[in-house]
Formats: C-alpha cells, sequence, structure tokens
C-alpha cells in the first residue's frame, strides 16, 4: 500500500481540508503515515496569511527535496503537491522556485487530487482557477474508525470565503467569495461525525458567522439556526463555532449563547485593534466602542462567556496613541486567550502599499508589551476558575497511566487523574490549581451539567 504523509500550517480550515485531502486518497489506496521519510506522497497544505508562514514552506520543501532525491537513490518515487493558501496565491511561482514539486493545487480544488496524481511525471501542475463544482460533493467520507480515532472534538468546514476584504488580509484573495454550504449537506455530515462518537462539533468557516445556508425548504438559515439544529443532533453534546466578524453577530446568535445549553461559553471575536482611526484604515467598518457595545450584549446573554481575539501591532501608520489605544480596549475587556501578531505586509493587500510602514523594533516593542498584558489576562481568567466545578468533555489519556486530559466549557486544557471514566464522556470536575497552561482537578460525577 503507498503511504501519504500531509502536513498542515495556519488556521483550522486548513487541517479540515488535511483531513478530507487524506480520506479521499484512503480510497486511491494511500495509507496516512505520520513519518515524511516513507511517504510515497507528501503534501503540504499551507498558510499565506503571514509572512512568515509562507517562507516556512520554501525552507520544508527544500528539505521534502532532500528526502524525495535520498528516496529516489532507493528506487522510490515521491511526488510532491503544495495545496492550500500559498498554492492558491503563488501558484506558478512554487515550481519556479522549487523544482522537486509536482503538483499545485488550491483549497478548492483538492478534490481533483487523484486525477491530478495520475497524470504523467513530467507534466507539473497547478490548478488554482475556482471551480464550478462544489468539492464537497466530490469528498469522500472517512470510516468510522478513521473518525474516532481523529478523536471526540471534530471541525465541520461550513462556509467558506470572505467578502470583507480587511485591508492587511490576503484571505479574499487566497479563499474567494464567501459561501454556505447547504443546510442539508452540515446536517448529514455532522450525524455522520456524531454515529462514529465525536461529541463535540466545532463548526468553522473564514467568516463563520456570516453563515447564511440553503435548507431543503428554499429558507435561509443563519448561524444560531443551525447551532439550534445540530445541538439536536444525538450524541452531540458541545457546540463551538470559529472564526467570527463582530459586523456578523447577530441577535440570533447572540442569543443561542443564552438558550442553547450545548453551545460552550467561549467566543472567538477578533478586533485586531482599539484604535478607531487604525480600524477604519483596516476597513473592519465597526469602532472600539461599538466592539465593547457588542461584547456587553454577549455578556448579557452569557454572563460567564470566554473572549478570545485577534490582534494586529503596527498596522501602517499606526501611532503611539493608537497602540495605547489598543492597550485600553484590552484592560477594559478582558480577554481569556488571544493571538497577536506583527502587521506582515502581503502582495496583493491595499495595506502593504500604504507609504508609511511601521518600523520592525517599533512593532517588536508594542507586540511584547500587548502579549505581556493579555497573558496576565489569560493567567487571571485561569486563575479564576480554581476552585470552581466545570464539565469536562474527555479526550484523550494524559502522559501517565491513570492520567486523562480534557477541555472545560472555557476551553482550558484540563488533567484528571481517574480509572473510572472514559474518552469522549462529560464529567464534573473541581478544579484545584493550574499549571501555566493547563488546569488539574479531580473527578465529582460522571454526567455533566451540560449532557443533562
Ligand atoms: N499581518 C499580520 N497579521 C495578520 N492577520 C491577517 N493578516 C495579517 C497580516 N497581513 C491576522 C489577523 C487575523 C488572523 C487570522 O491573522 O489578526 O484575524
Ligand atoms: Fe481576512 Fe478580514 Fe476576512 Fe477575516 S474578515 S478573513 S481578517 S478579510
Amino acid at each position: 500500500m503507498k503511504k501519504v504523509f500531509v502536513k498542515s500550517y495556519g488556521c483550522q480550515m486548513n487541517v479540515y481540508d488535511a483531513e478530507r485531502m487524506a480520506d479521499m486518497l484512503a480510497g486511491e489506496g494511500y495509507a496516512e503515515t505520520k513519518a515524511m521519510e516513507e511517504a510515497d506522497l507528501v503534501i503540504l497544505n499551507t498558510c499565506h496569511i503571514r509572512e512568515k508562514a509562507a517562507e516556512k514552506v520554501y525552507s520544508e520543501l527544500g528539505r521534502v527535496r532532500e528526502l524525495k532525491e535520498e528516496r529516489e537513490a532507493q528506487g522510490h518515487e515521491t511526488k510532491i503537491v503544495v495545496a492550500g493558501c500559498v498554492a492558491q496565491a503563488e501558484g506558478k511561482e512554487i515550481l519556479r522556485r522549487q523544482s522537486a514539486v509536482d503538483v499545485v493545487v488550491g483549497p478548492q480544488n483538492y478534490h481533483r487530487l487523484p486525477d491530478l496524481l495520475k497524470r504523467p511525471r513530467a507534466e507539473r501542475i497547478v490548478d488554482t482557477e475556482f471551480p464550478i463544482e462544489d468539492k464537497f460533493d466530490h469528498l469522500p467520507a472517512p470510516t468510522k474508525a478513521k473518525t474516532l480515532s481523529r478523536g471526540v472534538s471534530a471541525f465541520l468546514t461550513i462556509q467558506e470565503g470572505c467578502d470583507k476584504f480587511c485591508t492587511f488580509c490576503v484571505v479574499p484573495y487566497t479563499r474567494g467569495a464567501e459561501v454556505s454550504r447547504p443546510v442539508a449537506k452540515i446536517l448529514d455530515e455532522a450525524m455522520r461525525l456524531a454515529d462514529a462518537g465525536v461529541r463535540e462539533l466545532t463548526v468553522i468557516g473564514q467568516n463563520v458567522n456570516a453563515f447564511h445556508g440553503e435548507a431543503a425548504d428554499g429558507s435561509v438559515w443563519s448561524l444560531g439556526r443551525l447551532l439550534h439544529r445540530l445541538a439536536e443532533i444525538p450524541g452531540i453534546v458541545r457546540l463551538r463555532y470559529t472564526t467570527s466578524h463582530p459586523r456578523d453577530m447577530d441577535e440570533e446568535l447572540i442569543a443561542a449563547h443564552r438558550d442553547l445549553p450545548a453551545l460552550m461559553p467561549y467566543l472567538h471575536l477578533p478586533v485586531q485593534s482599539g484604535s478607531d482611526r487604525i480600524l477604519d484604515l483596516m476597513n473592519r467598518k465597526h469602532t472600539g466602542d461599538e466592539y465593547r457595545r457588542l461584547i456587553e450584549r454577549i455578556r448579557q446573554a452569557r454572563p460567564d462567556i470566554a473572549l478570545s481575539s485577534d490582534f494586529i501591532v503596527g498596522f501602517p501608520g499606526e501611532t503611539d496613541q493608537d497602540f495605547e489605544d489598543t492597550m485600553r480596549l484590552v484592560a477594559d475587556i478582558g480577554f481569556a486567550s488571544t493571538f497577536s501578531f506583527k502587521y506582515s505586509p502581503r502582495p496583493g493587500t491595499p495595506a502593504a502599499e500604504h507609504d508609511v510602514q511601521v518600523p520592525e523594533p517599533v512593532k517588536v516593542e508594542r507586540l511584547a508589551r500587548l502579549q505581556n498584558l493579555l497573558e496576565t489576562q489569560r493567567q487571571a481568567f485561569n486563575l479564576g476558575t480554581v476552585g470552581q466545578t466545570l464539565d469536562v468533555l474527555l479526550e484523550k489519556p494524559g502522559r501517565h497511566p491513570g492520567q486523562i486530559n480534557g477541555k472545560s466549557p472555557y476551553l482550558q486544557p484540563v488533567q484528571i487523574e481517574s480509572e473510572a471514566v472514559k474518552i469522549g464522556e462529560v464529567v464534573t470536575v473541581r478544579i484545584t490549581g493550574k499549571s501555566s497552561n493547563s488546569l488539574f482537578g479531580e473527578l465529582i460525577g460522571h454526567g455533566g451539567r451540560e449532557a443533562a
């Protein structure tokens, strides 16, 4: 049997796509391997969001090339595929920069991989046209055993692409316009996952709360409505969604945080900056205060909600005062966990053309100050859960015998010691302590309050 090694970079959409590629290639006789050295087919599923991520691909390709040559010397052929957003954005340039690459395939075209791989070796291929057909219609479902081997928590893509055109972002160019999958297809996939033993579903999309999927009766469902329906699927005890835009947080979705016990009290809602001037230059179409008021409404619906966000420092033209506005917004809101980045100019995006780029040392200093504050908030949030009784979804065995790892409703990793529990169970745990990245707890009961 041939072997395929898939490495994914970047966001959860890529993790999902990588799994679907592996599922599809399973039907072509490829078994998945975690060791690149033994792979007949190496797929790098790439990310183009920041320059560092994109450049990483080329250094990795250098290593894969060496491997290909070593294997060739032993009489084994290795095919190299570059998939994902760098493939979409750079296309032919990748073939030019790395001669060992056989196929370049974009995120909307990977359902064609089996065909592309059958072409003769000399024919190096780039497939990045946005196709008319829906790739999801061509992707086979994984076996039950495969689904379960990936864990009790699964991602499900419900929406792709983005029409927001934030001036720093390549996504609208690499992933294309915003498209929602039909409701019936999402429900089928969710039921299949639940049937295989999945307990937690995270519905994903570049702009997931812009979801507007068509139902069988022709009506259009919002994310709030979809979440209510997903919660009815037997076996699904937890729901999450990511990533969202503040402008698409509608009443129905906010109300779902109040009314739907399966919807976990955690929200990743990127704000990017706290300065109205920068938010405007970013084309975010909201102000700092509008974000604050939105968070207030969400907290009214679900007071214990853990908030997460993305931040960019050093956007072109960002002054000290703009940066202080970001620090003030962070201080006002209080985040449980976040991602923060130095602005990275991306080819083809409006902000990259801006005359006033912020010098690197200023970016470095701002990022350090911001991350310091965010880390203090994260630790404070985690400390605040010590002493509480929380439901924990058990996900995998811990490092030591008898230890088992799971997640709190707030997405915190929790470790407990118990022989009397099993993976996939929601248990009630008293949180007794914490380390820098996880919580420790003791088992109080089975079933959990969520599941009731
Ligand atoms: N530079 C830095 N960070 C970026 N992001 C997107 N584009 C850029 C860029 N050009 C960040 C945003 C986004 C997250 C996924 O990546 O914060 O929310
Ligand atoms: Fe990029 Fe903005 Fe779309 Fe998010 S909303 S994917 S940051 S353009």
